[in-house]
């Protein structure tokens, strides 16, 4: 991953931090950093002593801006649907199987609020504007975004940011459920390291699992949810980590997971 340029791996465990590295073009999309940010979760998802993933953009003033306009620009429909497979850095990012915080460290639009919606929690700068500006452009968004915004932030919500394609400030988006705090711009970094730091300390396994449970609630009908639910419930039972939690608190400890 060293000789990556697009996108910046810093693996410190039990965190690892995904920073997108286009700061002079606000961190825009392009099939570059799609590639390395998709290859880049393979290589964490494969480390075991990665616990947490953070996403976040380079620089002081984006997160990430979009996708990268200038390769829409004389791209033809046939084109674009055969890359759209280089849209699955989106379903890559939901589908990860370990907890995932999107550090908003300034504009969040288009492909970036469809990347932090993605992830699992959101944090962002007082200083972040975030929407859905693609109907400016003429068309709309291709990462999920129609999708996931009226589940996060319902349906009223959900057209007025993809009608209108206005930029609205981070509060705003914290009152719509966008994202799930605003931190002053400077501690950004610092509250999500800390949180992800906390998040890190829990059981692996039960991390999984109730990722999986979760993200199950936003697809199935609700018996099928709970379903899931239950057969899962029972598998953390045959974990080491459920061991070791029971253990830790009946005898007055902290627990120390293993993931096992
Ligand atoms: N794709 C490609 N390049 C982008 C980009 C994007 N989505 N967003 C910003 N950039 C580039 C700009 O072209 C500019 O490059 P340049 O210096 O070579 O001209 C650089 O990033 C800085 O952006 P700039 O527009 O000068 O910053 P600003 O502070 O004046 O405006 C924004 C910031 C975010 C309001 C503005 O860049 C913008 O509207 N970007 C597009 C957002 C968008 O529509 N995203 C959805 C895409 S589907």
């Amino acid at each position: 991953m060293a000789d990556q340029e697009t996108v910046l791996v810093d693996i410190a465990p039990p965190v690892a931090t995904l920073t997108i590295n286009r700061p002079d073009k606000l961190n825009a999309l392009n099939a570059s950093v799609r590639r390395e940010f998709v290859e880049s979760l393979g290589l964490l998802q494969a480390t075991d002593a990665v616990r947490v993933v953070i996403v976040t953009g380079a620089g002081d003033k984006a997160f990430v801006a979009g996708a990268d306009i200038k390769e829409f620009e004389d791209r033809a429909a046939v084109e674009q649907f055969r890359v759209m497979k280089g849209f699955e850095i989106f379903e890559a990012t939901d589908a990860f199987p370990k907890p995932t915080i999107a550090a908003i460290n300034g504009f969040c639009l288009g492909g970036g609020c469809e990347l932090a919606m993605a992830c699992d929690i959101r944090i962002a700068s007082d200083k972040a504007r975030l929407g859905q500006p693609e109907v400016n452009l003429g068309i709309l968004p291709g990462g999920g975004g129609t999708q996931r915004l009226p589940r996060l932030v319902g349906l009223g919500n959900a057209f007025k940011l993809l009608y209108t394609g206005d930029l609205i400030p981070a509060a705003e988006a914290l009152r719509m459920g966008l994202v799930d705090e605003v931190v002053p711009h400077e501690a950004v970094r610092e509250r999500v390291q800390e949180l992800a730091s906390k998040i890190a300390q829990k059981s692996p396994v039960a991390l999984q699992l109730i990722k999986e449970a979760v993200r199950a609630s936003v697809r199935a009908p609700l018996d099928e949810g709970i379903r899931l639910e239950t057969t899962l419930f029972g598998l953390a039972f045959s974990s080491e980590d459920k061991e070791e939690g029971i253990k830790a608190f009946l005898e007055k400890r902290q627990p120390d997971f293993t993931g096992r």
